[in-house]
């Protein structure tokens, strides 16, 4: 059973909490840059962690395959190595909590800051065809995300960073207005969190919207898959294996190399040093495919055992709510709503 249980009163470890969209699937760059992290980070900390489905709605679904990329997602994270005994894990949208604050966080937020978002604006020219009243309203949904508890750190990656920003406002401001309410929370950048480029273009993020499928690597690809993506991995001239800024692919992959194995980019290039570009990037490969290869099995395992994902998920949800839900009263009192004592 988790730590967390249900003691909101008297917790002494602080809460990390972190959402992920359930589009295509889990690349190295998220494994490397953020579920990887959440992994040790559940040992140290009371983490919340929930596949952000009603996030990924602002954009159009088809529900039926939607509906498998959520449960995808679901044992993707459990295969990453997300433990239910250590993190409460669940849907966003088994937790009614979540969109019930939002919209009291929602007569807190003004529509000149909603609209200022970077990353609204780019959805918005992105999707011209789809301006839904979602797209605006993401970041407020992100921020009850975090309030709903007692979060104090939020794991996030440099795009979602205005995001949590926004959050730390509507908190201040709610707190300034009603009294002392929510906890403000931090970005939380942790040490080992790696920036993964993409396999075809290194001064690009490696994205799993990318679609040049050649670009990322996914953790439930096959093995040969994964080899032949990184032996087609854009290299630059010369032929030192040395992490340098006029040398974006040989860094990205050193940098690979070196956060799969758990060594320091120096480490990396020692081992490597007078190897050919194709030796190097079979060696790569080879790193990446062997740490797969359990997470890949391991997904399957889950993904077709149905009804420990819902057991899993409905104890995720039930935690979930019994602390969000507590948040909540306290709010509602404070903007002053009527509740009658049960
Ligand atoms: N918006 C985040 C992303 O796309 C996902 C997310 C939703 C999230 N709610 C959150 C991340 C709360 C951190 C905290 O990456």
């Amino acid at each position: 059973m988790s730590e967390i249980n249900d003691k909101v009163t008297n917790e002494k470890k602080q809460i990390v909490l972190s959402g992920i969209q359930p589009t295509g699937t889990i690349t190295l760059g998220n494994f490397l840059g953020a579920v990887s992290n959440w992994g040790k980070m559940q040992e140290e900390f009371d983490s919340i962690f929930f596949v952000a489905d009603l996030h990924a709605l602002t954009v159009k679904r088809e529900p039926a395959e939607f509906r498998q990329a959520c449960m995808s997602f679901f044992a993707q994270l459990l295969a990453c190595g997300i433990d239910p005994a250590k993190s409460v894990l669940y849907f966003q949208s088994h937790v009614h909590e979540h969109t019930e604050l939002q919209w009291i966080l929602n007569c807190n937020t003004y529509v000149g800051e909603a609209s200022r978002m970077t990353q609204f604006k780019d959805k918005s020219a992105k999707h011209a065809d789809n301006i839904n009243m979602g797209l605006m309203d993401y970041p407020v949904l992100m921020a009850a995300d975090i309030l709903l508890f007692r979060t104090s750190l939020v794991p996030v990656g440099i795009d979602q960073k205005q995001h949590l920003e926004l959050t730390r406002d509507i908190a201040v401001r709610f707190n300034n207005r009603y009294g002392d309410t929510f906890v403000v929370p931090e970005p939380y950048i942790p040490a080992t969190g790696a920036k993964i480029c993409s396999l075809q273009d290194p001064t690009a993020k490696m994205s799993k919207s990318d679609p040049d499928a050649n670009a990322w690597v996914s953790v439930i690809e096959d093995e040969s898959s994964v080899m032949k993506k990184f032996k087609r991995a854009v290299t630059d001239s010369g032929n030192d294996i040395v992490a340098r800024d006029d040398k974006p692919g040989i860094t990205n992959l050193l940098t690979i190399y070196a956060a799969i194995e758990g060594k320091s980019v120096e480490q990396a290039e020692k081992e490597f040093a007078g190897v050919g570009y194709g030796t190097f990037k079979t060696a790569v490969g080879e790193a990446v495919a062997e740490k797969f290869r359990p997470i890949r099995e391991n997904y399957h395992r889950y993904l077709d055992d149905k009804a420990y994902l819902a057991e899993v998920a409905r104890e995720g949800a039930r935690k979930a709510s019994a602390m969000g839900s507590r948040t909540l009263a306290k709010v509602k009192r404070k903007v002053g709503l009527v509740s009658f004592d049960r």
